[in-house]
């Protein structure tokens, strides 16, 4: 077993989830236990995403539980996230391999809605020079994240790109000791990263096991590996 302590850091309890009158979530329960690599897979308009977005508060309506290090959630604001220790990049924010995660938190990246490539360019030149200069770094992380949502962050990229971002998010939760709860569509790389994951079917629970079982499992191999590789 990875975790010697094995204490859940973050808990989803029932949890339903409205964008105006339609319900999205139906009730989804799920937990992730400190130091491990979560991920949520599933089909789209699953409730993936707005998972994540709940537990940032960034949805509208909310009913269940979401407890993080056994406080809930519900009172705090997307804009403190931070400071309560956890990151998140939403779906479809930029995501540079060769910039830290607190660095891309800093670029105000996953804050932005319409992403401007060519400033974006700009800033990254900035932050690659500046990086050479600086080549002895504390960590990968300064801003003392214990837990990091990612939603999607290979979507996109080069296949030699996402095996970077693989490769980078591993990096965070061995080194930095960063837990993570993390989006992917790309089930097979996601899995065999996980310590565990879960398959959400129209917002609710439909499997969940570790990246193991559900690399070999018939229903997961069909669905979503689609038996390649
Ligand atoms: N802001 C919103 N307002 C209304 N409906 C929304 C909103 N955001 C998402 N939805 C709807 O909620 C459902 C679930 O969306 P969600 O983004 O959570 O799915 P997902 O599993 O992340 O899908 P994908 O794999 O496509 O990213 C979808 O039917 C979507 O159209
Ligand atoms: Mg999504």
């Amino acid at each position: 077993m990875k975790m010697a302590t094995m204490k859940t850091i973050l808990q989803l309890h029932d949890l339903k989830a409205w964008y105006g009158n339609l319900q999205i979530l139906h009730g989804v329960t799920l937990h992730v236990i400190q130091g491990e690599i979560v991920s949520i897979i599933g089909p789209n308009g699953a409730g993936k995403s707005t998972c994540l977005k709940a537990i940032a508060n960034m949805v509208p309506k909310i009913e269940g539980e979401i407890f993080f290090e056994e406080k809930s959630m519900k009172k705090i604001p997307p804009s403190q996230l931070i400071q309560h220790g956890i990151g998140f990049i939403p779906q479809g924010r930029v995501v540079f391999p060769s910039l830290t995660v607190q660095e891309n938190l800093e670029l105000g990246l996953y804050t932005q809605k319409n992403v401007d490539r060519e400033a974006i360019e700009k800033m990254y030149e900035k932050f690659t020079a500046l990086q050479k200069r600086k080549r002895e770094k504390a960590g990968l992380l300064s801003g003392g994240e214990r837990l990091l949502l990612l939603d999607e962050p290979t979507l996109g990229l080069s296949p030699l790109m996402k095996k970077s971002i693989f490769e980078k998010i591993k990096e965070i939760n061995t080194k930095e000791k960063v837990t993570i709860l993390m989006v992917e569509q790309n089930a097979r790389m996601a899995l065999k990263l996980s310590d565990r994951a879960y398959v959400l079917e129209l917002g609710k629970n439909r499997l969940a096991g570790t990246g193991e079982e559900l690399l070999h499992n018939k229903e997961v191999e069909h669905l979503y590996l689609g038996g390649h590789g």
